[in-house]
């Protein structure tokens, strides 16, 4: 869980609308392979539970707010995210849920690989066992 990073990104404020940036490697500590985000999420809706086993995430709210649950086997944490320029470090071998989306909340993710469903860990007792042999 120590690996989980909460990551202040750059605002540059300006009268016209404030603009907030991160780059390959410099904000965030991984090289971006893909960017994904989920939109139009129902009321009481929740995704992710599931950890991945080699991709590592960096999530952001770029409006409205939810909640992203982490497990790493031992310890769990919730985590608001309600700011664009705020951004969650998830490192691969994390349990992760996201819930209690406000309305109109817009999710941006990064991973650190091209999609493989081959990386998704998304039983939880496996995800416990693999925890526990490492
Ligand atoms: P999934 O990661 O399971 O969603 P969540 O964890 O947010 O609940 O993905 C849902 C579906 O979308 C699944 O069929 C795989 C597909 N998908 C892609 O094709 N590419 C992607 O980059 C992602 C993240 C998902």
């Amino acid at each position: 869980m120590k690996r989980v990073k909460l990551i202040d990104l750059p605002k540059i404020k300006d009268h016209r609308g404030n603009l907030s940036f991160f780059e390959n490697s410099n904000q965030i500590p991984f090289d971006i392979k893909r960017t994904y985000w989920i939109h139009d999420v129902p009321g009481g809706a929740f995704r992710g539970g599931h950890a991945f086993m080699k991709s590592h995430e960096f999530i952001i709210a770029l409006s409205g707010s939810f909640d992203v649950v982490l497990k790493d086997g031992e310890l769990n944490k919730t985590i608001s995210l309600n700011r664009s320029y705020h951004g969650l470090y998830v490192p691969n071998l994390i349990w992760r849920t996201l819930e209690n989306f406000s309305t109109n909340s817009l999710v941006l993710i990064v991973s650190s690989i091209e999609f493989d469903d081959n990386d998704y860990i998304r039983d939880f007792k496996q995800f416990q066992k693999l925890k526990n042999e490492i």
